[in-house]
């Protein structure tokens, strides 16, 4: 089956053309175009809905024409639209959910909704090397989420935990507004954080011994916050050293979080997915922890352009579920999550 997939969840306006018969574990990408409205917010240090919301409507006919135009496909060879549900920014969904009903009420094709959570996961599923052995434990690390899903089949999901409060992602880029980075922070703390010094300050691990799998970040920002107020100007070598530090607390709490829960569900893979999954010093931790820990697991990641939004997650998410929708069943819910 074909799909012509749609993601415009928050700042990125995308769509992708995948492929996939019955027989296939994995999904072939046919194409992935991504538009990002990031430059604006990096001027403004956060996303302002409204203008996200604009610029995907100026990007989303163009994006998708484009997607189906890469991927050689015509109108008739598509079975069917995905399209993000939830969760994200009212305004932003809303474009994407209305172009893909209207596409649909159009070419007489249904609409497969994905839940974005699901997306990132799935951005494993698109490399045919990738042989992913159930149960699956997946650490899903973005801008707005921090959780571990347990993965015990397709058609099997088991919330573990998730953050109370701020997402690893979020307090990425809180804490780079502190240290007067631009937005998103995630990519230029990882950049930093290899020039510092990381016994130059001792910051929080925050609920790295609790029992449960539940994670949190707003003590670590506010640890951050107390000590930038005390330094007053911070030069370049404090604000490496800040990034080293507070990189290494961030991915401590994720590593030890993720490898319990792998040791206590005995996962036989686990997958990375969301923006901070592009970091490299993450991979390498995990890496590291599952060789120290003689544990046999294989480890699978999305290549970096998968890690943060995209449609081609969204179509590989929809192409393992085609449940097919009519345009009037379908509706935009920012407030998604694991369901
Ligand atoms: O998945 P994503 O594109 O959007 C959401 O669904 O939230 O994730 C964006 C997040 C931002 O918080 C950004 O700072 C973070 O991913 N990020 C990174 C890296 N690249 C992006 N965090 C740490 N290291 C990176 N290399
Ligand atoms: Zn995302």
């Amino acid at each position: 089956m074909k799909i012509l997939a749609i993601e415009t969840s928050c700042d990125e306006t995308s769509a992708a053309v995948v492929s996939k018969n019955s027989r296939q574990d994995h999904v072939k990408v046919l194409s992935n175009v991504i538009s990002s409205s990031l430059v604006f917010h990096s001027k403004t240090g956060g996303i302002i809905p409204d203008v996200a919301a604009r610029e995907q409507l100026k990007y989303i006919i163009p994006v998708i024409q484009q997607a189906i135009e890469n991927s050689k496909s015509r109108i008739e060879d598509l079975d069917a639209i995905a399209v993000t549900q939830g969760p994200g920014l009212i305004g932003s969904l809303l474009i994407g959910v209305e172009a893909a009903k209207t596409l649909s009420y159009l070419w007489k094709k249904p609409i497969i909704p994905v839940n974005h959570l699901f997306g990132h996961i799935y951005a494993n599923f698109v490399d045919p090397k990738n042989k992913i052995g159930f149960p699956a434990l997946a650490l899903l690390v973005s801008g707005g989420h921090t959780d571990l899903v347990l993965v015990k089949s397709h058609d099997n999901f088991k919330w573990l935990g998730g953050t109370r409060d701020d997402a690893a992602g979020e307090a990425y880029d809180k804490i780079g507004r502190l240290l007067n980075l631009p937005y998103p922070a995630g990519p230029a703390i990882e950049n930093l954080a290899k020039k510092g010094d990381e016994k130059a300050f001792n910051f929080p691990r925050p609920m790295i011994g609790s029992k449960d799998f539940d994670f949190s970040f707003s003590g670590l920002k506010a640890a951050v916050w107390r000590e930038t107020k005390k330094i007053g100007r911070l030069d370049d070598k404090t604000i490496a050293d800040i990034s080293t530090c507070v990189q290494k607390s961030i991915i401590e709490v994720l590593v030890r979080k993720t490898i319990k829960a792998a040791k206590e569900t005995k996962a036989k893979s686990i997958l990375l997915g969301g923006g901070v999954a592009a970091n490299q010093k993450l991979r390498d931790e995990i890496r590291l922890q599952i060789k120290n820990s003689k544990l046999k697991i294989s480890f699978f990641f999305p290549e970096k352009i998968l890690c943060t939004d995209n449609a081609a997650m969204i179509g590989a998410y929809a192409a393992f579920h085609p449940e097919k929708k009519l345009w009037s069943e379908v509706y935009a819910n920012p407030e998604l999550y694991f369901q």
